[in-house]
C-alpha cells in the first residue's frame, strides 16, 4: 500500500484516530465487478426467464422421466395370452433363447434352482402372461433375476412367456420348493409392483 493511503482522517472517538486506508483497487475491482455480475444475474434468473438451479433439475428429471417412459415396454396380457394359445410359432424361439440365458438359474426343465420353478402352482410375481412378461423385461434386480430388456428383444420376451407360461403343470423331478402365492385361475398371484430396473441392483447374496 502506498504512502498517503496511511493519513489520519482527522476525527477522534473516545480519543481513538482512524487512519484513511483505502482498499486495494484490485479488491475493488472485484467487488464492483459482483456487484454489476448481480444486478443482471438476479433480475434475469429469479425475476425473468432465466434457469435457476432447481429449474434445471426439474428439467434434468422431466428429460430422465420421459426417456424412462419411452423406453418402458407395455405389455397386454390378453394379447400375449392369445398369442401364446395361437400354435407354438413361439416354441423354437423360446427354447434357444431359454437353454442360453435362463437354464442356468431356472432350470432347463423349469424346476428352479437359483430361481424359482415355473412348473408349480405357486409365483412370486404373480402367473398371468402380463406378469411373466413384464418380470422377464423388468427383472427383479434386487433379488437376482436380470431385467432382460437390454439383451432380448421384445419378440423374444414373448416367445419365452409364453413358454414359462406352459411349464405350469408339468411333472418334473425334485422341483425347487414352492416360492410365492398360489395362482388362481390365471389371476395375478401377487398385485405388489416389482422394483422398477431403475432402482440400484443389490448384489445377489451368495448362500
Ligand atoms: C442369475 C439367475 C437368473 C437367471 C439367469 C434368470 N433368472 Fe429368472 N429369476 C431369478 C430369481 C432369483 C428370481 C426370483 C426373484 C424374486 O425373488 O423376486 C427369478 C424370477 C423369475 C420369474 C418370476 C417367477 C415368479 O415366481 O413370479 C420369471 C417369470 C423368470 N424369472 C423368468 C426368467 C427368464 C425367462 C429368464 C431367461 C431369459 C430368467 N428368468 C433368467 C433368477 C434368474
Amino acid at each position: 500500500m502506498s504512502k498517503e493511503t496511511d493519513e489520519l482522517r482527522g476525527h477522534t472517538f473516545d480519543g481513538i484516530e482512524e487512519y484513511d486506508n483505502p482498499l486495494p483497487r484490485w479488491w475493488l475491482g472485484i467487488f464492483w465487478v459482483t456487484i454489476a455480475f448481480a444486478l443482471v444475474y438476479v433480475p434475469y434468473v429469479h425475476m425473468a426467464e432465466g434457469n435457476t438451479i432447481a429449474d434445471e433439475y426439474r428439467q434434468d428429471m422431466e428429460r430422465a422421466a420421459a426417456q424412462l417412459a419411452a423406453e418402458r415396454i407395455v405389455w397386454v396380457d390378453d394379447e400375449l395370452k392369445t398369442y401364446c394359445a395361437n400354435g407354438d410359432g413361439w416354441r423354437a424361439s423360446a427354447v434357444a433363447t431359454y437353454q442360453v440365458r435362463c437354464a442356468a438359474c431356472h432350470r432347463a426343465d423349469g424346476g428352479g434352482l437359483v430361481g424359482p420353478a415355473f412348473t408349480d402352482d405357486v409365483a412370486l410375481h404373480g402367473g398371468r402372461h402380463g406378469d411373466i412378461a413384464r418380470v422377464i423385461t423388468d427383472g427383479v434386480p434386487a433379488k437376482g433375476m436380470i431385467a432382460w430388456r437390454k439383451q432380448l428383444s421384445q419378440d423374444q420376451i414373448r416367445d419365452l412367456t409364453c413358454y414359462v407360461h406352459a411349464f405350469r403343470g408339468q411333472p418334473v423331478n425334485e422341483p425347487k420348493a414352492r416360492q410365492g402365492a398360489v395362482i388362481a385361475s390365471d389371476a395375478p398371484a401377487v398385485a405388489a409392483p416389482i422394483a422398477p430396473a431403475a432402482a440400484a441392483p443389490a448384489l445377489p447374496s451368495v448362500p
